[in-house]
């Protein structure tokens, strides 16, 4: 069962996780190189929302490359706005959604079906940064059948570590393979006719010195 974490905490406290393997808050940030790899290759026509945000790792490179943004985040990381649980949101905060989502428990199909319904309302697209592993899931066969991504991006490198710290990796987040996956809104009518595109992405010509 999924916990519902924001009972749990108000804010989401310092000390909430899912398990003791699990990083508190489930906060992975995302390398830079990740996200700039991926807004060369992908674009958007309006404000993105970052509802995720952490301490802005996405919400920079995305601002960075000339996007307004809007960051919120159920904990405070001292960026953006905290105390914003993004299940329990009812309107949607910008045309379109980027993030990097919370996986355990379910929390990251629970995000995607949240911002299809936001993005349904506005217009906009979904990305997402996902564990590549999640597209080969018996669990999640029908729902990606019903609701297909149209691009997803294979990411030739990219570690998203425990808060952030490659000394608390352990084998198994070493071994994840990401991609974004993006999805257009569409009618009801055009769903079926949606083709996914799989496209590959290098992070190395995004990566700077410091930060790769
Ligand atoms: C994998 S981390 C990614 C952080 C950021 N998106 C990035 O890419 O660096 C997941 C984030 O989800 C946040 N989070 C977890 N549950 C949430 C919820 N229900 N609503 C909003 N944020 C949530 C955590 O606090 C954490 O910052």
């Amino acid at each position: 069962m999924i916990p519902d974490i924001t009972q749990q905490s108000s804010g989401a406290s310092p000390s909430w996780r899912l398990s003791p393997y699990r990083a508190p808050r489930e906060y992975y940030p995302t390398p830079p190189e990740a996200t700039r790899a991926f807004l060369a290759a992908e674009r958007f026509d309006g404000p993105i929302w970052e509802p995720a945000c952490g301490q802005g790792a996405i919400a920079k490179e995305c601002e960075a490359a000339g996007y307004e943004v809007v960051a919120t985040d159920l904990a405070d990381y001292g960026y953006g706005e905290a105390g914003r649980d993004f299940l329990k949101l009812e309107r949607p905060l910008a045309k379109h959604i980027v993030t990097n989502p919370p996986y355990g428990a379910g929390l990251a199909d629970r995000f995607i079906r949240q911002a299809l319904a936001m993005t349904a309302r506005t217009g906009g697209k979904v990305a997402m940064l996902l564990n590549l592993a999640s597209l080969c899931d018996p669990c999640r066969h029908h729902s990606y059948m019903a609701r297909p991504p149209a691009r997803i991006y294979a990411l030739d490198d990219c570690v998203c570590y425990p808060n952030g710290d490659p000394g608390l990796a352990g084998p198994y987040t070493r071994r994840h393979r990401y991609c974004w996956m993006v999805w257009d809104t569409l009618s009801v009518k055009q769903t079926p006719k949606v083709t996914t595109t799989f496209h590959w992405l290098s992070t190395a010509p995004y990566a700077t010195r410091g930060d790769a």
